[in-house]
């Protein structure tokens, strides 16, 4: 193990910019390279281009200690022991993954890499990409290995440094030691295994997550149909420890960046390898028809068109200033298309990103609105004042997604609180406190 190693991470996103400044904290030498020159200066001079829990802190840090650079140039990779691609990988319009920026950086890394650095893919590739980049780098002095992020959005620098694992995907294994010894610190157990292995650990990881959401919320909607109450279901469910707690809320589908890519890269790999993966496939459409049977309920309880839908919400979950593919937008879009007026307001997503109109803040956002949903479970939403809220409602009717709004304070305040599968009869302060 390299006592103390030269790290360079190409590509300041939030993956590349969360494993600089959480690898500088556990005392790495790290210098983080980007093209974007703009964005270099700014983090030069301290300023954070994301939105990500206690990451300023780290990067400030990280400057101040002169244990983090920030480069637009890939001078510094001569002098790297260990480089960790974080790159973006968008959908092409076929359905493929772009990996131009992947293998731009590549071109940029052969004539300047010293022989026995190791390239760690940390951005999330086709299952056999490890091997296309060995050849694409045409370096066989340099080892190429798949070291797939499982952060999640909004806890990014506590997911970096407290993982349930970090996975090392290497054709040799004193390259996965020396891989190991960058996580030096970092609270889990380390696992090396090869690269197909490794790559396809985030895409099952991803998809069986999807999976559990997906059939939750097809739980909600039978629980809908059928008068019975999901958190009483949810509740069963998750004290059985074969199938625990985690990931089991219902909510409006789920979206973001990962889960949607990472499902239809699942179902295309297999696909590519001659099989149908029938339950990986469902996981998508079902989320799908979650967004269709929201819209239903909405428009069931708002019935004239024409009518206003205030909408509390845009981001794909809380805590993230990211709108994309957003379940929020997903049936704002549908609810407009069905000729319903919306108007949106959440507390940080850039307002560019949402399609307007959109309202400074959530209680312009009720004015003389039939309803009000709520799609995102922002806190403020939970906190907010029912009685104001009742007071510029046309109509005193609430349908919270997320099921974060106390019913307490909505009967109090007059208002009817719809939630997805839970009958109103149930909404007591006992069954209140499940998702708590
Ligand atoms: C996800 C994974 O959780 C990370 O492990 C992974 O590293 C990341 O993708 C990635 O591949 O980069 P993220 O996209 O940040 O992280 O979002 P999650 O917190 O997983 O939420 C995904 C969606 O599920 C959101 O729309 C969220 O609202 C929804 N969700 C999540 C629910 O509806 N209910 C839950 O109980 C949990």
């Amino acid at each position: 193990m390299d006592p103390d190693p030269h790290v360079v991470v190409v590509g300041v996103g939030y993956v590349g910019l969360t494993a600089a400044a959480c690898l500088s904290s556990l005392g790495r030498r790290v210098t983080a390279v980007d093209v974007d020159e703009a964005r270099i200066v700014r983090l030069n001079s301290g300023e954070i281009p994301i939105f990500e829990l206690g990451l300023d802190r780290l990067v400030l840090d990280g400057l101040h200690s002169g244990r983090l650079r920030f480069a637009a140039t890939y001078d510094a990779c001569s002098e790297a022991d260990i480089v960790l691609l974080c790159l973006p990988t968008p959908t092409t319009a076929t359905g493929e993954l772009d990996l131009s920026y992947v293998e731009a950086a590549l071109d940029s890394l052969r004539p300047t890499l010293r022989s026995g650095a190791i390239v760690a893919c940390k951005s999330t590739v086709p299952v056999g990409s490890q091997r296309r980049f060995t050849g694409y780098l045409d370096r066989p002095d340099i080892s190429v290995a798949a070291n797939p992020e499982f952060l999640r959005e909004g806890r990014a620098v506590a997911d970096f440094l407290e993982p349930d694992r970090v996975v090392i995907g290497v054709d040799d294994e004193n390259v996965g030691r020396r891989l190991a010894g960058v996580y030096h610190g970092v609270d889990a157990p380390i696992q090396i295994t090869d690269p197909t292995s490794a790559e396809l650990i985030k895409y099952a990881a991803n998809t069986y997550l999807a999976a559990k959401l997906s059939f939750v919320n097809e739980i909600s909607r039978l629980c809908d149909d059928v008068g019975a109450d999901v958190s009483e279901v949810v509740a069963g469910l998750a004290s059985d420890h074969r199938i625990g707690p985690s990931f089991l809320t219902p909510g409006p589908g789920w979206g973001g960046s990962c889960f949607p890519k990472d499902t239809r890269g699942l179902a295309a790999a297999a696909r590519a390898a001659g099989h149908d993966l029938p339950l990986v496939e469902a996981t998508a459409a079902s989320n799908e028809i979650h967004f269709d049977h929201l819209v239903s309920r909405i428009l069931q309880l708002c019935p004239d068109i024409g009518q206003r839908v205030a909408v509390w919400g845009a981001t794909f979950k809380a805590g993230t200033d990211d709108v994309r593919d957003s379940p929020a937008l997903a049936i704002i879009d549908r609810l407009r298309r069905r000729g319903v007026d919306t108007v949106v307001f959440d507390p940080v997503a850039a307002t560019a990103g949402i399609p307007p109109p959109v309202a400074d803040d959530l209680y312009s956002t009720c004015i003389d609105a039939d309803i009000l949903v709520v799609l995102t479970e922002w806190p403020e939403f939970a906190e907010a004042d029912m009685h104001k809220v009742a007071q510029l409602l046309r109509s005193p009717t609430v349908y919270d997604s997320r099921g974060i709004i106390s019913s307490r304070a909505a009967a109090r305040a007059g208002l009817t609180l719809h939630r997805s599968g839970r009958p109103l009869r149930r909404l007591d302060d006992a069954t209140e406190s499940r998702w708590s």
